[in-house]
């Protein structure tokens, strides 16, 4: 429940990996306990929260109620559809009945990674549960995405940030991504731009062309069309992201046509 006047998250968990939570526990700035416990009031989150069972489930609807209409609503996971959503239980209740339940009260909605934003690895073909994001089931709430799997902790603490300060949420692109975060390709701001600019590209991995940093375009690289701040931003703090450790993109911040394809060509 809303302490120190700090707002209400409640953060639900569905089909997913838990990868995204991870991710975040390991930013500095903020540190999550920061964040947590001096910014927001994390009413429900199953991997941090003390509590477990009935005790959980009373956290999680005295604060729905409490704060109905103002609590921001996290959703990490995909959400299986196919039939009525069986695949996924969480006391009970499908993840489509829990989603509708908590987006109903929410002020807005925060989809963290790729598989609550467009449906993920759990939705690449044949799709067996007919997972989708959660754009797919939520129309009347305002819903921001944070693709990537796992995204960049920053750009989900960014955004928390923001909308803490403005009271307002960050300027979105079509995909619903906060253009801050999502507004270039990482093609742009690559280290092995210049390579590539050159025609030097790495032929296979762990030649001397890899060896030497040349582009990792015809290794399959997605980032000539991948919309995020990774080759910015980089990762934990220690300035490394996939393609400066010698792995292509593989365009994990894009809806289908990207990622699962490249998700595809991997199994
Ligand atoms: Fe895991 Fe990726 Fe889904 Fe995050 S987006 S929960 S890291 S599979
Ligand atoms: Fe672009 Fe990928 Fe080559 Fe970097 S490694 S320059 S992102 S194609
Ligand atoms: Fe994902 Fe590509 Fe960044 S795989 S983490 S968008 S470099």
């Amino acid at each position: 429940v809303e302490k120190n006047g700090n707002p209400a998250v409640i953060w639900l968990h569905f089909q997913e990996c838990t990868g995204c939570s991870e991710s975040l526990l390991r930013s500095s700035h903020p540190t999550i306990s920061t964040l947590i416990l001096d910014m927001i009031s994390l009413d429900y989150h199953e991997t941090l929260m003390v509590g477990a069972g009935h005790q959980a489930e009373q956290a999680l609807h005295d604060s729905m109620k409490a704060n109905h209409g103002k609590y921001i609503l996290v959703v990490e996971g995909a959400i299986p559809t196919k039939q009525n959503g069986i695949f996924c239980k969480v006391s009970g209740r499908t993840a489509l009945e829990s989603l509708q339940h908590a987006a109903e009260g929410a002020a807005a909605i925060i989809a963290i990674g790729t598989c609550a934003s467009y449906g993920g690895i759990q939705s690449v073909s044949p799709n067996p549960t007919g997972a989708v994001g959660v754009k797919d089931i939520i129309k009347d709430k305002p819903i921001i995405n944070i693709p990537g799997c796992p995204p960049n902790p920053y750009n989900f603490l960014s955004t928390v940030l923001y909308y803490l300060t403005f009271k307002k949420l960050p300027e979105l692109d079509q995909l619903g991504r906060p253009k801050f975060a999502y507004g270039r390709r990482i093609h742009e701001h690559c280290e092995r731009r210049p390579h590539f600019d050159a025609g030097r590209f790495a032929k296979a991995y762990g030649d001397p062309t890899h060896a030497q940093g040349y582009c990792l375009y015809k290794l399959g690289c997605k980032g000539p069309a991948t919309y995020a701040n990774c080759s910015v931003q980089r990762f934990n703090d220690v300035g490394a992201w996939p393609v400066s450790i010698g792995h292509p993109c593989i365009g994990c911040t894009e809806p289908d046509i990207l990622f699962k394809t490249a998700i595809a060509e991997k199994v």
